[in-house]
C-alpha cells in the first residue's frame, strides 16, 4: 500500500496573492495529517516565492507524520535543511523563470554536486531522495552516487495524450521503479498526477509514497481540504 505525501506550497500561493498571513500552510499540514496524510511535502525556493522559512521552521515543530522539504542543491538549502533537519530532502532543478518544476534532476551532469549535498544532508542524519525522470541513466547515476529514495517525475506521463502514449510513459516508470527498486533505493513519484490519473499508476504497485499538491489544493478549493485529501487517500490506499 502507498502512502500520500501533501504538497501544501499551493496554499502559500494563494497567501502570496495579497502578501497577509492566509491563508496558513501550517493550518493546512494539520488539517491534511488530520484527513490522512502521511506526510507534508514544501518547496522553499530560492526566491521564495510561495513557501517562506517561517513556514519551514513551523512545520517542522508541528507536523507530525514526516517532513520532506523539496530543495535545490545549493549551499544556502543545505545549511537550511541541516539546521530545520526535515525527515526528508528531496533535490529538484530549480529555475526561476519555471511556474513550476519543469523537468527531473540530471544527475549525470551534475554528478559531484548532488553527490557532495547527499552527502551533508545524510551526515546529519536527513534521508535524501533525487527527483528524476524515469530514465534508466539517471537512476543508476543517483544510485551510484548514494541516494536513499528515487522520486519519479510523472510529468509526462500525466501530459500524455492518448491512451497509446499514456501506456508508453507509464512502461517507462514500470521499468524505473524496477530499477531503482533493484538497486535498493526506495521509490517515490510525483507531479502533475491527480484524482483520475492517480489510478493508473497506483496500479503499476512498487511505489513507497506519492507526492501531490496542485490538484488536491484545487479540489479544495471546492470542498475543502479535509475532503480533498480524505478522497486521494482512498485512491493511493484503496483503488
Ligand atoms: N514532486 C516534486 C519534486 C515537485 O516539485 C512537485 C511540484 O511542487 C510535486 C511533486 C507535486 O506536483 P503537483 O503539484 O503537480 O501535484
Amino acid at each position: 500500500m502507498s502512502r500520500l505525501g501533501v504538497n501544501i506550497d499551493h496554499v502559500a500561493t494563494i497567501r502570496r496573492a495579497r502578501g497577509g498571513v492566509e491563508p496558513d500552510p501550517v493550518t493546512a499540514a494539520a488539517i491534511a495529517e488530520l484527513a490522512g496524510a502521511d506526510g507534508i511535502i514544501v518547496h522553499l525556493r530560492e526566491d521564495r516565492r510561495h513557501i517562506q522559512d517561517r513556514d519551514l521552521k513551523l512545520l517542522r515543530q508541528t507536523v507530525k507524520t514526516r517532513l520532506n522539504l523539496e530543495m535545490a542543491a545549493t549551499e544556502e538549502m543545505i545549511a537550511i535543511a541541516l539546521s530545520i533537519k526535515p525527515d526528508i530532502c528531496t533535490l529538484v532543478p530549480e529555475k526561476r523563470q519555471e511556474l513550476t518544476t519543469e523537468g527531473g534532476l540530471d544527475v549525470r551532469i551534475n554528478l559531484s554536486l548532488i553527490e557532495k549535498a547527499i552527502e551533508s544532508l545524510q551526515d546529519g542524519g536527513i534521508i535524501v531522495s533525487l527527483f528524476i525522470d524515469p530514465d534508466t541513466d539517471q537512476i543508476k547515476a543517483a544510485n551510484k552516487i548514494g541516494a536513499d529514495y528515487v522520486e519519479i517525475h510523472t510529468g509526462s506521463f500525466a501530459e500524455a495524450k492518448g491512451i497509446k502514449n499514456e501506456d508508453q510513459e507509464l512502461i517507462k516508470i514500470e521499468n524505473a521503479i524496477k530499477l531503482a527498486s533493484k538497486l535498493g533505493m526506495g521509490v517515490n513519484a510525483g507531479h502533475g498526477l491527480n484524482y483520475s490519473n492517480i489510478k493508473k499508476i497506483s496500479a503499476l504497485g512498487g511505489i513507497e509514497e506519492f507526492n501531490i499538491g496542485h490538484s488536491i489544493i484545487s479540489r479544495a478549493v471546492m470542498v475543502g481540504l479535509d475532503r480533498a485529501v480524505r478522497d486521494m487517500v482512498d485512491l493511493v490506499k484503496y483503488a
